[in-house]
């Protein structure tokens, strides 16, 4: 999400008149675009802000500004009058940088930090580079109040941009060569324009362009509609592939979350998708160590985790945030404990990928080349529909090709096979016949 909010910042300070650069110590306005949601992201921002202070002992003109929800959270302690930040800047507020820009060069530092109920850049188009897949933010904001979590005070309400523009979005993407797009939203199924929900939403993104992939990211599990999982299942380019946010496997738990659900509603739920979507793959979000939890609590997060056989997980030790509801229940589960739990749930997750990976040993899958692997120039890596990464020795595929690869063997977080060759599902026939 905030790769996606930089891209919209870039293409306002574009059109002020501003550009680009890659060189940290020259440059006259450096941003950091923050996120508060675990208190070891707002640490790592703090170190870099560290970073920028020497920089701008070397280069005094430098203007330090803080993007994000760190700025909304922490205005105060950001604009110390000791402080060499210059400009703290909330995620509705964008619209005002070159403004305040403009102001904080003679002297006034500047800060603007209101949420909006109707903010959602709709008419801007994010400045990004070429490549094979972007991101479309598709709403902001989140009403959910999940007990740990700051995002609601962070990003404020839930608002929807248009179908039509996210729409022109995706075409305009297409016609620059992109491969595929992830639309984004904290609760991205939620999303609604007054007229079309989420699910028209995708329909309309897949039929744009057939040979692009249409991801999606994140799902509240009591956002999933019927008609949601039907045109996940319909539509040949949507990827079958759903991160579906868990948290926790205790009923106690999951209330005290205020997540809405029962461990029992959301197996129903994951049931209904696999059987509309048998090939589906499914990820999850858990915290560890929610206030009060106990062994019991714990163990029947791990019988989630076992039930459902996920693909993949993005696993957390509970993080209290000022402000939520959670906070003033406490932070009672020790450190030690904590880490204790995550250590189990990562164990057995990686258990599972394993064996899951493995299962597709010899299988004909089809991928999306996206480029070099990171361990070796010889390898090139894509990933399945299903969001399962696949590295193979590069031969003369090229970024941005469908390829259909044989798997020849896995560890628990990738694959590794050869190409067999272009592959006739999403490709386009015009670049088949330019191939052959
Ligand atoms: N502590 C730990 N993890 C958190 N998340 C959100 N807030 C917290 C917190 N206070 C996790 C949730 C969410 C993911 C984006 O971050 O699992 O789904
Ligand atoms: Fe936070 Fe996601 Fe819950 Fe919204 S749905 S409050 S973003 S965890």
């Amino acid at each position: 999400m905030n790769l996606a909010d930089t891209e919209v910042v870039l293409s306002i300070l574009t059109q002020a008149g501003f550009s680009q650069t890659n060189n940290l110590r020259t440059a006259d306005v450096v941003f950091v675009n923050t996120c508060a949601v675990r208190e070891n992201a707002e640490q790592r921002i703090f170190g870099r802000l560290g970073d920028f202070k020497r920089y701008k002992k070397e280069n005094p003109g430098m203007l330090i500004g803080v993007l994000g929800c760190m700025a909304e959270r922490l205005r105060k302690d950001l604009m110390e009058s000791e402080s060499h930040v210059d400009l703290v800047v909330g995620p509705d507020e964008y619209r005002r940088l070159p403004e305040l820009i403009e102001g904080a060069l003679t002297g006034q530092r500047g800060i603007a930090v209101r949420l909006s109920r109707v903010e959602n850049y709709d008419d801007i188009l994010p400045l990004r580079t070429d490549g094979i897949s972007a991101w479309i933010s598709v709403m902001r904001g989140c009403d959910k109040f999940c007990t740990f979590c700051v995002v609601p005070f962070t990003r404020g309400r839930e608002r929807s941009r248009s179908l039509d523009s996210i729409v022109r979005e995706v075409e305009h993407l297409a016609a620059r060569g992109f491969k595929e797009v992830t639309l984004l939203g904290q609760n991205v199924n939620s999303y609604n324009d007054g007229t079309n929900d989420f699910a028209d939403l995708m329909a309309a993104a897949a039929q744009v362009d057939t040979t692009m992939r249409i991801r999606f990211t994140t799902s509240h599990p009591q956002d999933m509609s019927d008609k949601l999982v039907r045109t996940i299942a319909e539509n040949e380019n949507i990827c079958k592939y759903i991160h579906l946010p868990v948290q926790s496997g205790s009923d106690r738990i999951l209330e005290l979350m205020n997540r809405s659900y029962t461990s029992e509603h959301y197996l129903s739920l994951v049931n209904k998708i696999r059987a509309s979507i048998p090939e589906v793959s499914l990820s999850t979000d858990i915290i560890a160590g929610f206030p009060t939890e106990t062994d019991d609590d714990h163990r029947q997060t791990l019988d989630m985790i076992r039930h459902v056989g996920y693909d993949g997980a993005f696993t957390f030790k509970y993080s209290p945030r000022e402000n939520t509801k959670s906070w003033h229940m406490g932070d009672d589960v020790t450190e030690e404990v904590k880490l204790e739990r995550l250590n189990q749930i990562i164990d057995l997750q990686r258990e599972i990928s394993l064996k899951k990976n493995h299962e597709t040993v010899g299988q004909v899958v089809e991928i999306l080349v996206e480029g070099e692997s990171t361990k070796s120039p010889n390898d090139f890596c894509g990933r399945t529909d299903t969001n399962k990464m696949v590295v193979f020795p590069r031969g003369s595929a090229e970024i941005g090709q469908y390829l259909t690869v044989r798997i020849e063997r896995a560890n628990s977080a990738t694959l590794f096979g050869t190409i067999l060759g272009a592959s006739r599902r999403l490709a386009d026939d015009s670049r088949l016949a330019a191939n052959a």
